[in-house]
């Protein structure tokens, strides 16, 4: 565990001082991190647990200016020591959904929830799938923001960019949604304080 981890914010503390972050130092964060922040994200829940999220990390510069390109030049993008790309692919999840179920199930269990799944998706278009699976990659993209916060590392969760242009600079197949894109790294700013609906506003009691 690196320097960072050690001082690992509690989720109130991550939620109180989380902002959107658009300028970063160069600073890489280190591999290890990024590898325990991503284990922990991945503890996030889905719909029968189908897990149709799939990241791709980019650091290498070339690519990052390809993807700030494809992301109307928004230029936290370039500036970001890591983008991850936050995407759903419900056609690889579908094809190896046996995967998904938990190993205590017994094995004809797991055959027949296999096959109740596809059967489910069966009627749906793919587009209807891959907008479902966006739905389920946010959950993911909400956890990640929290958890890099915790560890030190801020971030600018983004929806604006060409999807299609996207796929194309990552080599992604046609059928996957791109969620987000989410530069991250340590702030060069401190971002603007929280401007929020109260709780009033946006809850009900009944
Ligand atoms: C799904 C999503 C898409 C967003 N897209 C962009 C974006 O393309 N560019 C940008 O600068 N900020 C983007 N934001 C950041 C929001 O503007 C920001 O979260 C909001 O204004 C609240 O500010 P805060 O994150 O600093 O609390 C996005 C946020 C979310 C959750």
């Amino acid at each position: 565990m690196n320097a960072i981890a050690k001082n690992i914010l509690s989720v109130k503390e991550a939620a109180l001082t989380r902002r959107s972050i658009r300028k970063f130092k160069p600073e890489q964060i280190p591999q290890s991190t990024l590898e325990e922040i991503l284990s922990l994200a991945l503890k996030a829940p889905s719909a029968n647990n189908l897990q149709p999220w799939r990241i791709v990390l980019v650091q290498d510069p070339a690519l990052k200016e390809r993807l700030r390109e494809a992301a109307f030049n928004q230029a936290q993008v370039g500036a970001a020591p890591t983008v991850l790309v936050v995407y759903s692919d419900m056609k690889d999840t579908l094809e190896q959904v046996e995967e998904i179920f938990h190993p205590d199930f017994p094995e004809e269990q797991k055959l027949a929830r296999a096959a109740n799944t596809r059967k489910m998706w069966e009627s749906r278009s793919e587009q209807e799938r891959e907008n479902w699976g966006a739905g389920q990659a946010y959950i993911l993209l909400g956890y990640l923001v929290l958890l890099l916060k915790a560890y030190g590392y801020d971030s600018n969760p983004m929806g604006g960019f060409n999807a299609a242009k996207v796929k194309e600079v990552l080599g992604l197949p046609e059928h996957v949604a791109i969620a987000a894109l989410l530069p991250t790294g340590i702030a060069a700013e401190e971002g603007f304080s929280h401007h929020r609906h109260d709780l009033k506003r946006v809850v009900q009691w009944r």
